[in-house]
């Protein structure tokens, strides 16, 4: 009897991940205004409702990376918005030049044993969300890493695939995911401080 199978894997979850190099002057600058904030302002991961488990976080209805400075931006125009524009480009196939979208960001800022819970970015008109490394101290796995948790629980239970991706970051990386996509950050042991920017793109509205 002749048979023809095939094996198809369906809706994946695209990733983009991109690393800058030669970033050194911007990761000292970047590092000094993050550790600024650390030491001079209102945290908001104390709010009962943030995610971020110790540590600090900037204000929710603040754009961080909308702050005068000349080092976000150089993150912004060099980093971000490049890699906003690859991810709408090919993954949601739209022009970005036609497509009206901007940046809710904030800064996260994690010490030994802080952590994050796992969460995902619901905001209405989210259409990505991503994260850039701007200082990630060297730790072996799984400490500091962002985890992935597998949106497709039911593969899970029926025992074919895992419940879910550990994802290794660095200083200079920029990762773009859906913002279904559940996640959550292993605490580090190092006393060394992990310094982020987080941020969401959504779509303009009126
Ligand atoms: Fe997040």
């Amino acid at each position: 009897m002749k048979v023809d199978e095939s094996l198809e894997q369906h809706f994946p979850t695209p990733v983009l991940i991109r690393r800058h190099e030669d970033i050194g002057a911007l990761t000292v600058a970047l590092q000094a205004l993050l550790e600024e904030a650390v030491q001079s302002e209102p945290n908001a991961a104390e709010s009962s409702d943030n995610t971020t488990r110790g540590g600090f976080q900037t204000a929710g209805q603040e754009d961080f990376l909308d702050r005068n400075h000349e080092a976000l931006r150089v993150l912004k125009g060099q980093v971000i918005w490049p890699a906003v524009e690859s991810y709408l480009s090919q993954v949601l196939k739209c022009d970005p030049l036609m497509t009206p979208v901007s940046i809710a960001s904030w800064a996260v800022s994690l010490n030994a044993g802080d952590w994050q819970a796992p969460h995902f970015h619901p905001k209405e008109y989210t259409v990505i969300s991503g994260v850039y490394y701007v200082w990630v101290p060297e730790a072996p796995e799984p400490e500091g890493c962002l985890e992935f948790i597998n949106p497709n629980l039911n593969a899970v239970s029926i025992g074919n695939q895992p419940s879910g991706h550990l994802h290794q970051p660095c200083t200079g990386q920029i990762i773009l995911f859906p913002p279904y996509y559940m996640h959550f950050v292993h605490p580090l042991k190092t006393a060394d401080q992990r310094h982020v920017i987080a941020f969401d793109v959504r779509l303009n509205h009126r």
